[in-house]
């Protein structure tokens, strides 16, 4: 069975997707751990209240290569195939990258190469744009730039507050976020040049 190690700093519904997925059956995988940099994460009570390994990894002081060196000494303490960055809000360096190549995924609430960084979906309202979204890529050494595994659209409505349109886009975070994840453990997928063709 694959193992993943899931990070996050925040509420985790979209570890708490991949968890369901993996309950009912729609993906074949065990998380091994959960990782967060904040000890006070929702996501992180969420997952001992579920019975998985969760752990706070604190960063305060630590440089960036540093942090990552622990990282990888924890996910793989735990024998980590796969990472999953859900709403992880700490940047990772090349040291993380490299240890982990094309085995670091992240979660991004816009159609990249659009919006990128913070407050995605507050950027695509800004911006007037009529189709927001989400994309699962793989974690490069840049921010939100690795090459894209699956996306999918949702309309932006004329009344869309940034509440609503997360929302919305929230939804497909779930449902790709789990299909993302099979194609890369399953290893159906190939890279060519940027396109993940799979
Ligand atoms: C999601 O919108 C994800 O796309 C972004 O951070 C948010 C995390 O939400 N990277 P949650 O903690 O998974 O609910």
């Amino acid at each position: 069975m694959k193992r993943l190690g899931v990070l996050l700093s925040g509420r985790g519904s979209n570890f708490e997707a991949i968890a369901r997925h993996i309950d009912n059956g729609q993906l074949e995988a065990e998380i091994a751990v959960v990782i967060s940099n904040l000890a006070d994460a929702p996501g992180l009570a969420t997952a001992r209240s579920l019975g998985l390994k969760a752990l706070w990894v604190g960063g305060k002081g630590l440089s960036r290569d540093q942090y990552d060196q622990r990282l990888i000494e924890v996910l793989q303490e735990h024998q980590v195939d796969l990472v999953c960055l859900a709403g992880f809000m700490r940047l990772l360096g090349p040291v993380m990258v490299q240890a982990f190549p094309e085995r670091i995924l992240n979660i991004h609430p816009s159609l990249l190469p659009a919006f990128p960084g913070l407050h995605a979906q507050r950027q695509a309202l800004e911006h007037g744009v009529k189709f927001a979204g989400c994309t699962v890529h793989f974690v490069d050494e840049g921010v939100d730039s690795g090459p894209i595994i699956r996306q999918a659209a949702v309309p932006v409505r004329d009344h869309d507050t940034e509440a609503t349109l997360s929302a919305r886009i929230l939804q497909q975070e779930h449902r790709i976020y789990a299909e993302a994840i099979a194609l890369v453990l399953n290893e159906e997928y190939r890279i060519e040049n940027r396109r993940v063709i799979g």
